[in-house]
């Protein structure tokens, strides 16, 4: 059986590939299978919605099983921004670098017991016969002062992990790969994806 992974993201697509390929399914990108995927605007105000649009969209254009997975950081003193727009909180075009800044701008004033926020990541499968299966992570932490650590990527430096959780204390970019999925989001959120489409297939 195989399935399509709508992503670019290399890390996502192994990530996805080693759970898939455990249930028996074969991970393929639209490259792979000659189909250039189109990007379509996420358009939802939640993470479950623009999950949903990417994979419905890629499975129209392949006939394919699709997965796509949609993902950002939710921080309390901001309601909930940068949220379904963390990729381009500061704007099109911008880095990491510039997201972080523009993130510890807008909480300069804000005291440490009200730094709190999560990460949040949605996966979702759309079958050609409209099935759905769905699987969201969380993972609730703090917002730094400055960043700290070297490893990760996006708002990795500048969210500390929650007391009680392995890693406490640290922030996502200092822990390793491992440590990190252990306990992150996209680790929680690709637990239950597995464990849900395991059940839908019988495996
Ligand atoms: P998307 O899921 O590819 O749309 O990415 C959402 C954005 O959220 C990323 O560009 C990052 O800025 C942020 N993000 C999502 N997951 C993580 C993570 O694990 N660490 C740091 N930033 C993340």
């Amino acid at each position: 059986m195989r399935f399509v992974v709508a992503t670019h993201n290399r890390k996502k697509l192994e990530e996805l590939s080693r759970i898939l390929s455990a249930l028996d399914i074969e991970a393929v990108t639209g490259d792979q299978i000659g189909v250039v995927l189109s990007e379509p605007d996420e358009t939802g105000v939640t993470f479950e919605e623009n999950a949903r649009i990417k994979a419905e969209s890629a499975c129209r254009e392949t006939g394919l099983p699709a997965v796509a997975d949609d993902s950002g950081l939710m921080v309390d003193a901001l309601d909930g921004a940068p949220g379904v727009h963390s990729a381009r909180y500061a704007g099109t075009g911008t880095s990491d670098a510039d997201r972080n800044v523009k993130l510890l701008n807008a909480l300069k004033d804000t005291p440490k017991e009200r730094r709190t926020a999560k990460f949040v990541s949605v996966i979702c499968c759309v079958f050609p016969d409209g099935d759905v299966v769905t699987a969201r992570g969380e993972c609730p932490g703090r917002i730094a002062y400055a960043p700290r650590g070297e490893d990760g990527f996006g708002y990795d430096p500048l969210f500390i992990v929650d007391g009680g959780l392995p890693g406490a204390g640290k922030t996502f970019a200092e822990l390793t790969g491992e440590e990190k999925d252990a306990v992150s989001h996209r680790g929680n959120a690709l637990r239950v994806f597995s464990a849900r489409l395991r059940e839908k297939l019988n495996r």
